[in-house]
């Protein structure tokens, strides 16, 4: 055979010394395989939800709905955007109770919450330009930039575990406008993950003084991320929509919506992008924007799950089955929250409110090594820069106080 001869790596350069395993996959393979062989092991690694039993919850409601779909609805193509009785069903979704933002809405179909990310990504920022975050933030936030040739820069999320730092945020979105003269602010409200923090009416009404300012000099665009709200406490979302209200005069306001959570249907992935433009012509020209990018990304997206997810916001005898089916996960889920909260407090752990959703976080100075001693422990949490991601969604009740416990010996 005659030797081959090297050539430059076919990679272009962005794209050497990617990593191509997810940390936190890696850490539950582990978790996993331990468990396989008979040991007691807490696994709090994944974001799904798990029963008390550790089967993945699935709302029986959602599962007919899916199984209902005719063969030709998941054969078919689906428009671009999406269809139309699916992008009407998530806007009224988010805003039935005001009829001004529903009407000012456009939205697009995308591949869950994160397709959602994306088009917001690459339509409202340039080239090499900062998404601006919280420092604690979903880490596909990075990703989805880096793959789209945007960068992230963070603010300190936390002036104390009460409060959101505003002034933090004033300051860094003062800095990204001087730099690049637009920003992109990604707010993932309510049940944040990593840290399970739901932002207050005071860090609301903080959020809309400051981007309002900034917002009047130079394009500021702010994207709700709501995977969890279906799993708030009453109330939050209502807060997060009146600010929303506020801020779409003057900023540009997106919604990242997701059935993932919602419907306890990861794998189908369905979600939407939705934009708030008052401006009918501005309105026409970010939908066509935002079809566009669909096309040249995905294409369409999953023609069935959409019909499914549609039956399910919109059927009036489906919607309140599923929507009573998930107030018994969320019940079940707000039990773990409190069996979470007595014992933390109890053994005076450091962590940000935390009154519902999927995860929490335990400030941590060294969170790898805690994050090691735990496992010794035979109990799996997500170490990220400063603090310990706790998995309640994937624990089961009983396995809260070992996993308390376990923290506060690894701290
Ligand atoms: C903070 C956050 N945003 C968005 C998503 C989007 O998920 P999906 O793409 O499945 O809708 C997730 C999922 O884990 C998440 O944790």
């Amino acid at each position: 055979m005659p030797e081959l001869q090297r050539v430059a790596s076919h990679l272009i350069p962005s794209r050497q010394g990617r990593s191509g395993d997810d940390p936190i996959f890696a850490l539950n393979d582990e978790a996993r395989t331990r468990q396989a062989r008979g040991e007691d092991v807490l696994n709090a690694t994944l974001g799904a939800l798990l029963d008390d039993e550790g089967r993945l919850a699935v709302l029986p409601t959602a599962a007919r709905a899916v199984s209902e779909v005719a063969a030709p609805d998941w054969a078919a193509y689906a428009p671009i955007a999406g269809p139309p009785a699916f992008l009407d069903a998530v806007i009224a979704d988010l805003f039935a109770t005001d009829p001004t933002l529903a009407a000012q809405s456009v939205a697009v179909a995308t591949p869950g919450g994160s397709g959602a990310l994306r088009h917001a990504i690459a339509t409202f920022l340039e080239p090499g330009q900062a998404l601006l975050t919280t420092d604690f933030f979903w880490g596909p936030y990075k990703t989805l930039a880096d793959e789209n040739e945007r960068t992230l820069r963070t603010f300190r999320t936390f002036a104390s575990a009460e409060a959101l730092d505003v002034d933090a945020l004033d300051e860094a979105l003062g800095a990204v406008l001087a730099a690049q003269g637009r920003a992109l602010l990604i707010l993932n409200d309510p049940c944040h993950n990593p840290s399970g923090y739901s932002m207050s009416p005071e860090d609301w009404a903080g959020v809309c003084a400051v981007v309002g300012r900034h917002a009047r000099e130079a394009p500021v665009t702010v994207v709700l991320d709501n995977a969890y709200a279906a799993f708030a406490a009453p109330g939050a979302m209502d807060t997060a929509r009146a600010a929303l209200a506020e801020l779409a005069e003057t900023a540009l306001v997106l919604v990242a919506w997701s059935a993932s959570k919602t419907f306890t249907h990861y794998g189908l992935r369905v979600g939407s992008l939705v934009a708030v433009l008052p401006d009918a012509d501005e309105r026409r020209q970010v939908g066509n924007a935002l079809a566009y990018a669909c096309r040249g990304t995905w294409s369409n997206c999953n023609r069935g799950g959409m019909t499914a997810v549609t039956r399910l916001l919109a059927d009036p005898v489906l919607r309140p089955q599923v929507d009573a089916e998930r107030a018994e996960l969320v019940r079940l889920l707000n039990g773990r929250v409190t069996a979470f909260n007595t014992a933390a407090r109890a053994a005076g752990l450091k962590y940000p409110r935390y009154a519902g959703g999927f995860f929490t976080t335990v400030f941590a100075e060294d969170a790898k090594a805690a994050a090691a001693r735990m496992r010794a422990d035979g109990v799996y949490v997500v170490p990220i820069p400063g603090a310990l991601r706790i998995g309640i969604c994937a624990l089961p009740t009983s396995g809260i106080e070992r996993t308390v416990e376990a923290v506060a010996r690894a701290l």
